[in-house]
């Protein structure tokens, strides 16, 4: 079976509710994404329970710190045996560096992608020289990431072809994903079969799938729209 490109946001508060989420899923069709909030309060329990189901684990911390820090951060998450981690590329050239090594040295099958511009980030935030120019900015994160030899980043569908790297193995992990036309929080939305003609990899997508009565057929019509 082809890799799916579906990753579930586990944006939940308690145990018990990634338990019946994950005992209604079929795990050859998605993957699971552990964010901060899940992590702080179980730790790596919670990455071994789902994996013990068969899950692969997109470990959501997006680190950003000193490159030794993040290094060391990174041995020990990739030691967790997660599919993929995420760092900022704001962090710089140096710590993505330190953490492809910590990646390489772990185990060099798993992913590790950045983080450009976070898309909540508003002009009025932070330096309009960021905000005015955010997709120079994204762009020039993006090629960085790409040059320190990070498998690929997160960005909207919208961002991917600004960022025009002709490498196709480089991997666009794009949230902001629904069938409807409900856009919850996101400024913008994309179907899956849009994103996908984006040149999207894989799609984050939490409360579509994580509220519905049965999410495993909102997985299978996502699927059959690509
Ligand atoms: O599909 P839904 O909107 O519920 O997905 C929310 C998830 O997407 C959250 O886990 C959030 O961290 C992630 N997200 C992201 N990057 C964004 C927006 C949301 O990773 N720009």
């Amino acid at each position: 079976m082809l890799d799916s490109k579906i990753i579930i946001a586990l944006d939940y508060s308690d145990k018990s509710q990634v338990k019946e989420l994950c005992a209604k899923l079929d795990n050859k069709k998605c993957k699971l994404k552990i964010g901060k909030q899940i992590f702080t309060k179980y730790g790596p329990s919670i990455i071994e329970e789902v994996q013990s189901l068969g899950f692969g684990v997109f470990l959501d911390l997006k680190f950003h710190d000193i490159p030794e820090t993040v290094y060391k951060a990174c041995i020990e998450a990739f030691k967790l045996g997660v599919w993929m981690l995420n760092v900022h590329a704001l962090g710089g050239a140096k710590m993505m560096e330190s953490a492809v090594k910590a990646r390489n040295e772990v185990n060099v099958d798993a992913k590790l992608i950045a983080v450009t511009l976070l898309t909540s980030l508003d002009r009025l935030e932070i330096s309009q020289d960021f905000t005015d120019n955010r997709i120079n900015v994204v762009k020039s994160l993006a090629a960085q990431a790409y040059s320190c030899k990070l498998d690929g980043i997160v960005c909207s569908p919208a961002d991917i072809r600004n960022i025009d790297n002709d490498d196709t193995d480089f991997l666009y992990v794009t949230p902001g994903i629904r069938l409807e036309t409900s856009s919850d929080d996101h400024h913008e939305v994309f179907t899956p079969k849009t994103a996908i003609d984006l040149g999207s990899s894989y799609f984050v997508i939490g409360r579509p799938i994580t509220q519905a009565k049965d999410p495993m057929v909102v997985i299978n019509k996502i699927l059959s729209s690509i």
